[in-house]
């Protein structure tokens, strides 16, 4: 008997007739997020499952799926799976790292030029008909080159956001996983500074990627940077990283750019930081309550609000896609899968 799947929604063509191929599946939802029901009916009789960010994969899910072998997550980020709920069970978690790379970090420098050069706001000036004629002081933004990007999370997508940096005649500076685990360890933070000397076998493993980046402590990361740039999964360690105490800390000339996960950033305290001019903007691709936005993010001028599109060119969603679908049929065929979430 073939292999039995279900897709919590219509995902593009080329990899529904690759899982096809091996399998037998069922489709929730043409669009939108599949409602809690039908997914957990969905679950119940199959043996593997292809599921979107907006799928809340939990133990309940997971264990109606009593047949379930694999859950295939169509995003990179899985904070919507509960990965101890799956590994009880043996189920696989996969997830699609990669192949969205470069569509997301090329998002996250269309977010910093975006808000820097105010072009929203320069889009909605234009088109209302009040340029009237160019001024020497009309919609002045605020420059890049020769300033500190701070990339906070240099994984993937913290180090391709990174190297497109030097396009742009900017230093970077990062903090990569344990940096921002260990904060608030006075130990870990005097290492770093000691570190500073920029020899450290860490700081070279930055210029192996091309480009000089140097390692600094999470806070002072946050006091150095023009631009902070989030690139951390959303997990325990990371939820409201981005608080009151680190906007205090921050320039007020700074911009914050969000492409990671919304709840990485205190919705409210952001606000805060922003009505009081405490950093100077904003770029959100992610909100703590999606698809919900604080209200009085939408009345702000200085910052760019975008749909969680980071990953949205129709290049890498169908990547995105068919990596979901090997994933599964590597599982549901007896292999391992290609990338499986490892914690
Ligand atoms: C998008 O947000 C993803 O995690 O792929």
């Amino acid at each position: 008997m073939r292999p039995q799947v279900f897709v919590t929604r219509q995902l593009p063509s080329p990899a529904i007739g690759r899982l096809a191929e091996v399998c037998d599946y069922q489709i929730g939802v043409e669009r939108g997020v599949l409602n809690r029901d039908s997914l957990l009916a969905g679950v119940r009789e199959v043996d593997g499952l292809i599921c979107l960010l907006t799928d809340a994969i939990d133990r309940e899910v997971i264990e109606a799926g009593t047949r379930l072998r694999v859950i295939a997550n169509v995003a990179v980020g899985y904070n919507n799976i509960d990965m101890a709920a799956a590994r009880a069970r043996g189920v696989y978690v996969t997830n699609t790292p990669d192949v969205l790379t470069e569509a997301t970090a090329n998002l996250t420098w269309a977010l910093i030029l975006a808000v820097t050069r105010r072009i929203v706001e320069a889009d909605a000036f234009t088109r209302a008909g009040k340029f009237t004629g160019w001024d020497f002081d009309m919609m002045l933004g605020s420059g890049i080159t020769g300033k500190t990007l701070g990339v906070v999370g240099y994984g993937r997508i913290g180090r391709a956001v990174a190297r497109r940096a030097t396009g742009f005649g900017m230093q970077v500076i990062y903090c990569g996983r344990d940096d921002v685990a260990f904060r608030d360890d006075p130990r870990h933070n005097s290492i770093m500074i000691a570190r500073q000397g920029n020899t450290s076998p860490l700081s070279q493993s930055a210029r192996l990627d091309g480009l000089a980046a140097r390692r600094v402590s999470f806070y002072q990361l946050l006091e150095m940077a023009d631009i902070v740039t989030l690139h951390v999964p959303l997990a325990a360690a990371t939820r409201h990283l981005i608080d009151r105490g680190a906007f205090a800390r921050m320039k007020p000339t700074a911009y914050l750019i969000n492409t990671s996960r919304g709840p990485v950033v205190d919705e409210a305290a952001l606000v805060g930081a922003l009505r009081e001019r405490r950093i100077a903007g904003a770029g959100l691709d992610v909100y703590e309550r999606e698809p919900e936005i604080s209200a009085p993010l939408l009345e702000m001028s200085n910052l760019v609000l975008l749909p969680h599109i980071g990953s949205a060119t129709l290049e890498t969603r169908t990547a995105m896609a068919m990596l979901a679908v090997e994933n599964a049929i590597d599982v549901l065929s007896g292999r391992a899968p290609r990338s499986e979430v490892r914690l």
